[in-house]
């Protein structure tokens, strides 16, 4: 049962990221994925058949199709901003996967043409929207452990030349870890702790070729163009600080994946995981008080020298990619901001660029672009439909 009209959706991009939207999709009455296009009618084809999506087609004719409301664009980077601004150009809402654009320009002309046009852009990641997440933004925003003061992230993989067929892309310009990886934990840093007001940042390549190791093109050598270890100074307008490691060159580590530092305790997401780290939708939530830290002349009490677990809240404590697109086709009928906005996105591609540009610029780079920091999910998200259906009533 929805209380909304579906939102009519055309998807472009029919790789290997679209099955987990498109599955998703299925599962929320809300969104209607009625054409799917391609760079080949054979892969919109195959993709159509797949998943029973009426219509097969080339990106033209869904920009044509009057009947679809939005774009869902799951295109390579180099293709986002081209096929965001062509699909706001006809009139369509759009939802993107990340990096927003490849530059800071394009994503500027992105957010000119939504204003003009009055169609809402949103884009990934979506994590933050997940249970985890919005546990964590709850126990953050209830104060548990007071004012933030700082963040840590690191994420240290070995690239994703184990697990993607035809992973090039991620080794070219526009790619690598800071770029591929970033925009989950810039995202989630920003909902957390608000917008970021410099940043600075260090990079190297270790590898200046990397070898293909799972599917048809196994053994095939692939140059690398872009640096692949990156570390980042960041200074948010809060007042807090953080650093942030993202690397493609680490073969293991026993480092946390993120923690919040606040004047009461810390926060930790000391997720295992070394293929996706902290950059999904579901998980543990830790946290240690003043009280129970090992700074403290208090004994600890019985069984509470260990990390304690906080409650989790919130729904979508699984890959929900395009949850962002559901909250989407609530905001377009709510006629309020998208959670996963493309104020938000490029405010994250310019401290990115910040960061790729800080070793030339000798220093830290200021940050222009300010966003809002998102709302929480409500935490009965989408059943919070009393609202909706008030209105309409
Ligand atoms: N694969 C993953 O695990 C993953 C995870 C998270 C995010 N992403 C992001 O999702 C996006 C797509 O990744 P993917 O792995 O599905 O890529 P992919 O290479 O498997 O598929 C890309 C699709 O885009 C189409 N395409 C490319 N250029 C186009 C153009 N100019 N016009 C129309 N269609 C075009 C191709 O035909 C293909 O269908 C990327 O931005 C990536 O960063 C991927």
């Amino acid at each position: 049962m929805t209380s909304i009209r579906p939102l009519r959706v055309g998807l472009i991009g029919c790789g290997r990221i679209s099955d987990i939207y498109l599955q998703n999709c299925q599962r929320f009455p809300e969104i209607e994925v009625s054409a799917c296009a391609s760079l080949t009618l054979e892969e919109s084809r195959a993709k159509a058949r797949q998943w029973g999506i009426e219509t097969a087609c080339l990106p033209e004719d869904i920009f044509a199709d009057l009947e679809i409301d939005a774009v869902l664009n799951l295109t390579i980077p180099a293709a986002h901003a081209e096929i965001s601004l062509q699909a706001l150009a006809a009139g369509k809402h759009v939802y993107s996967e990340k990096p927003f654009a490849t530059n800071l320009d394009d994503g500027l002309r992105i957010l000119a043409l939504a204003k003009e046009k009055q169609r809402l852009v949103g884009n990934a990641p979506d994590t933050f929207l997940g249970g985890r997440w919005q546990t964590l933004r709850k126990a953050l925003d209830q104060g548990l452990i007071g004012k933030p003061t700082g963040a840590m992230v690191f994420v240290g993989t070995h690239g994703v030349e184990r697990h993607h067929p035809n992973p090039d892309f991620y080794y070219q310009q526009g790619g690598g870890p800071l770029l591929d990886l970033g925009p989950y934990y810039l995202t989630a840093l920003v909902f957390l702790l608000g917008p970021i007001a410099r940043a600075s940042g260090l990079a190297r390549r270790t590898f200046d070729k990397r070898m293909i190791d799972n599917g048809p093109r196994q053994g095939q050598w692939m140059p690398v163009e872009i640096d692949t270890h990156s570390l980042s100074l960041l200074e948010f307008e809060s007042g807090a600080i953080g650093s942030m490691t993202m690397s493609f060159d680490v073969w293991d580590s026993e480092t946390p994946r993120l923690e919040i530092y606040g004047e009461k305790g810390t926060l930790c997401i000391a997720d295992p995981d070394p293929v996706h780290g902290a950059n999904i939708f579901q998980g543990p939530v830790l946290y240690r008080l003043q009280e129970h830290s090992r700074w403290s002349h208090q004994p600890r009490p019985q069984g509470r020298d260990h990390w304690l677990e906080v409650e989790n809240t919130h729904g979508f404590n699984e890959d929900y990619r395009g949850l962002g697109l559901l909250d989407l086709a609530y905001a377009v009928q709510q006629h309020r901001p998208v959670r996963a906005s493309g104020q938000l996105a490029q405010h994250v591609v310019e401290v990115m660029q910040g960061i790729l540009e800080a070793p030339a610029k000798g220093g830290f780079v200021t940050i222009h672009s300010r966003c809002e920091r998102p709302e929480p999910l409500p935490e009965d998200f989408p059943n919070a439909r009393s609202e909706v259906a008030g209105r309409a009533a």
